[in-house]
């Protein structure tokens, strides 16, 4: 399984390199054979010496340019970086990325074959509108994406559950997934308000291959409680 964490605007340099050894010495030491991710703060991006998977949670669809505030490819390459998210429910709000932007930022890194984690996932009145609705607007977050890309990532990830401490039941978010599979069947991982108390049991859904966790993750200790999870589902049946 994938288990991922995004750090969001979290951890200084100093930190992140603490954290990462943290989860680097648990994975080595308890012989975890699952895919571990750890998107850190763009300026806590470094040539790290781990095991674990370091992606950017941002990057612009560029290698270099006049594009202030933003970083190209040139500097993920940098660091050997070769894994990005990219539609998180952060930057399509708040920041304001488009459908058309986000997929010309999928395209710029699926052609430098990078690890892309795109997220999906609806925001609280299109849910209440009822599921053919929130699927309709779910879908399109799909379009201009290569649904068959093969270093593809999907997270489903309900807006109004991150960072809230609301999930969906796991019906569901099982529900749900089996549903995504039919738009792609690249790994789907869920998140929004993951934490130790629940990730096992969403792990353990039919069509969860793994989850994507912010606020939960921030403590290295509970990360590496839902990696072990994870790991005791290994070979869990579908
Ligand atoms: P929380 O786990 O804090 O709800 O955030 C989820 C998320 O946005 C991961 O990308």
């Amino acid at each position: 399984m994938i288990i991922a964490a995004n750090l969001k605007t979290n951890l200084t340099r100093k930190e992140t390199n603490k954290y990462l050894a943290e989860v680097e010495s648990f994975v080595s030491s308890k012989n975890i054979t699952q895919e571990v991710l750890v998107f850190p703060a763009m300026s806590s991006l470094d040539t790290h010496d781990t095991s674990i998977i370091v992606g950017a949670q941002n990057a612009y669809a560029t290698k270099d340019g006049a594009f202030t505030g933003e970083i190209g490819s040139v500097h993920l390459e940098e660091f050997a970086i070769k894994t990005i998210l990219i539609g998180h429910s952060e930057r399509r709000h708040i920041l304001g990325e488009t459908q058309e932007e986000l997929a010309i930022k999928f395209n710029y890194y699926k052609d430098l074959g990078f690890k892309i984690v795109y997220c999906v996932g609806e925001p609280l009145e299109k849910r209440k509108a009822g599921k053919s609705e929130m699927m309709e607007y779910i879908s399109s977050q799909y379009k201009g994406i290569d649904t068959e890309y093969k270093n593809l990532i999907i997270a489903y990830e309900p807006v109004w559950a991150i960072g809230t401490g609301l999930t969906p039941t796991l019906e569901d978010i099982q529900e749900i997934h089996t549903e995504l599979k039919e738009k792609s069947t690249a790994p789907l991982l869920y998140g929004g308000s993951v934490k130790v108390t629940n990730a096992k049991d969403v792990l353990a859904l039919k069509n969860v291959d793994g989850i994507l966790v912010g606020s939960a993750a921030l403590y290295g200790e509970h990360f590496c409680s839902m990696i072990e999870y994870a790991q005791e589902l290994e070979g869990k049946e579908y």
